[in-house]
């Protein structure tokens, strides 16, 4: 796994040398965020050795190194997921690439299903927290203390100083922020609705099939994280409800100058 790291940050820094001071991972529907990028260099994944390559719809794999707000950046245009049958390793690989490029902060961003039965579609949330015990952990196997410890501590996942000055900048731009506790799942199904009424009994506010992991390696590496989502639909338990990813992709459309305005504000002040 070290070398295989190693491989590929060796191959990205000879293509583009300069340090990425933060690291950004784009969610489903929100890859327009790159626009803000003063892009230097543009890397495929298909063109990095041992990087895994996206296949879903709405994310087009590859890793944006520019500027933006006076900082170095690293976006990942594309993620991946558990269910597009890549192993946890592959789903962590590129947060650990950006850490070994020397990111120094992790942004992510996510579509999620509203579980908390006060939201509404558009809203965003600032993951607060999150739920990971229903996917597998990324950290699970031999730890390599290169990454960090075995029994990493997560008392704080998602940075508080971060989360404080995303709230003072939504303040000033009066966007109205929700903040809350993502819940991981692996999906490909969209939840049923006794499992979305389970996810907000057990504490629930937005679910989703991504970040979890990603954040769970990143905090194991001592990155500082800060993540938010758009809910992009709500899991409605007594009424006739149904999703479709397109839903998901237009309402993430929608609310992603709001999103995109906090994380540009937010890289500026870091
Ligand atoms: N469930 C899980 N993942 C999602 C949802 C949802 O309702 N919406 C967007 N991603």
């Amino acid at each position: 796994m070290l070398s295989k790291i190693n491989t590929a940050v060796s191959f990205i820094q000879h293509l583009y040398a300069p340090k990425p001071q933060v690291g950004i991972v784009l969610g489903s529907g929100l890859g327009s965020f790159t626009s803000e990028i003063v892009v230097e260099k543009e890397i495929l994944y298909s063109d990095i050795p041992h990087f895994p390559i996206s296949t879903v719809e709405g994310h087009s794999g590859k890793l944006i190194f520019g500027e933006l707000g006076g900082k170095k950046v690293v976006a990942m245009a594309g993620r991946f997921h558990f269910y597009e049958g890549y192993g946890t390793d592959e789903v962590v690989f590129p947060i650990r690439v950006m850490k070994f490029l020397g990111i120094e902060t992790l942004l992510v961003s996510n579509a999620a299903g509203g579980t908390n039965k006060h939201w509404k579609v558009g809203d965003l949330m600032i993951i607060k927290d999150h739920i990971s015990q229903f996917t597998p952990n990324p950290l699970v196997g031999k730890n390599l203390t290169e990454f960090g410890p075995r029994f990493p501590d997560m008392s704080e996942p998602y940075k508080k100083v971060l989360i404080d000055k995303a709230k003072q900048i939504a303040a000033t731009k009066n966007i109205f922020l929700r903040e809350g506790v993502y819940f991981g799942v692996t999906g490909p199904t969209f939840e049923t609705r006794a499992e979305y009424k389970m996810i907000e009994l057990l504490g629930g506010d937005a679910v989703g099939m991504s970040t979890v992991q990603e954040v769970i390696a990143a905090v194991h590496m001592g990155l500082p994280v800060f993540a938010m989502s758009v809910i992009t639909d709500i899991g409605i338990r007594d009424e006739e409800n149904t999703i479709t990813h397109d839903e998901v992709l237009q309402a993430a459309k929608d609310a992603e100058p709001k999103l995109t305005y906090i994380f540009a504000a937010l890289i500026a002040q870091l």
